[in-house]
């Protein structure tokens, strides 16, 4: 058999349906924060070629875009809380359907993994408990160690999220086929759901029915815009990235991945195991976890075309998501077609810099 039939044989390449859209193929353009906003979190049209290049994937889930100045924790990351960044997200979502696929945006508030160099006036980041992450951020003036979060009372909590409503409603109004619900990496969501960093002890706290409540809310208050077939939730639950861990993994993604199967929503995402470094991780019934879901599951996490391939033969996932991958190879879907080398990532522009190692890494044709 040639290679080129071997691939038409992979299970990659066959369509699948996620809510109403039919995806051309399994693989998607993982979410990357790839730093190249202008001044007041603008998306720019560097940005928007850079997503139109990689639209041969089934479905393009865009870099974490922060709902609010509040939800900011990184330099140069986008932002859907204006009308002028909501018209500039529209540019990228209209090249991208140019081309063919489907974009999601992915939703984030980093909470605590902020600085106040990065918040509005010098603001404190904000948490579900006081507690300080041993983690650094980028800002203007490098690295910096990121302070002890306030603890948000329950009207800063009822901010957030209307905070996501709003985005939702911008993301809807710039053009985009759906919300990815970034529930993972030790950002907000995850503060909330995971009990190393959320001590709470009102609602929003202790056992794994008050800890989903705040991700249960926001998924809820974005439904009336989007209908749940066209938002999908991204969890990392073994992951440490942010300096973030859970007592009881099994019991929490058990009760989570239940409630959120209720409503019918258009995938679920999960980066496996430790975040950039492997899928191998105990500590979780992950095929338990995908029988309980009755919709689409993606993949993800340090997956080449040979794991991936079966990954979905096995029926482990439907769909895979690959970041690093796609960084360097804005043509990935060809090159696993044509079985072809792939280009190597340069990490030095993964999160600086302009179109170098950003827009200008080379296609096979
Ligand atoms: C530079 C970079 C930026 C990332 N930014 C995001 C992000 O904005 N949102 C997100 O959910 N994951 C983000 N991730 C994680 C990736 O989506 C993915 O989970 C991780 O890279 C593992 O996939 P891979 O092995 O295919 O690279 C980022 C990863 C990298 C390398």
């Amino acid at each position: 058999m040639s290679k080129s039939d071997d691939h038409g044989q992979n299970p990659l390449f066959e369509p699948i349906r996620v809510g109403p859209y039919l995806l051309r193929n399994r693989i998607v353009k993982s979410p990357m924060s790839r730093m190249r906003a202008a001044q007041n979190d603008m998306p720019t049209t560097l940005m928007a070629e850079y997503y139109s290049q990689r639209a041969s994937a089934g479905l393009i889930i865009t870099e974490s875009v922060q709902i609010s100045r509040q939800g900011k924790g990184y330099r140069n990351s986008p932002g859907i809380y204006n009308d002028e960044q909501m018209r500039a997200w529209k540019t990228i979502a209209d090249g991208v359907h140019a081309r063919g696929a489907v974009i999601f945006m992915q939703l984030w508030h980093c909470g605590r993994l902020s600085h106040p160099d990065l918040q509005l006036n010098g603001g404190q980041p904000v948490g579900p408990s006081a507690i300080r992450p041993n983690v650094e951020v980028y800002t203007d003036s490098g690295p910096q160690a990121v302070p002890e979060p306030h603890e948000m009372d329950s009207d800063e909590i009822a901010q957030v999220v209307d905070q996501y409503f709003q985005a939702s409603l911008r993301a809807k109004k710039a053009n985009v086929d759906g919300i990815e619900v970034h529930a993972g990496n030790g950002f907000l969501l995850d503060q909330f759901l995971r009990d190393g960093t959320n001590r709470r002890t009102d609602h929003y706290g202790g056992s794994v029915e008050n800890r989903v409540r705040l991700l249960i809310e926001v998924v809820e208050a974005i439904i009336p815009i989007w209908g749940a077939d066209r938002i999908g939730v991204k969890m990392s639950p073994l992951s440490t990235y942010g300096d973030i861990r859970d007592s009881n993994p099994e019991a929490l993604y058990s009760h989570l991945v239940s409630r959120l199967n209720g409503y019918g929503l258009a995938y679920l995402h999960f980066a496996e195991g430790e975040l950039l470094s492997s899928r191998d991780v105990p500590g979780l019934d992950f095929a338990r976890l995908r029988r309980m879901f009755h919709g689409p599951v993606i993949g993800n996490n340090c997956y080449d075309l040979a794991q991936a391939t079966e990954a979905l033969q096995s029926g482990k996932v439907d769909m895979i998501a690959f970041a690093r991958l796609f960084a360097a190879n804005p043509d990935l879907v060809e090159r696993f077609r044509l079985g072809a080398e792939l280009n190597e990532l340069d990490v030095t522009t993964l999160q600086s810099g302009g179109a170098k190692g950003y827009t200008d890494y080379p296609k096979l044709l």
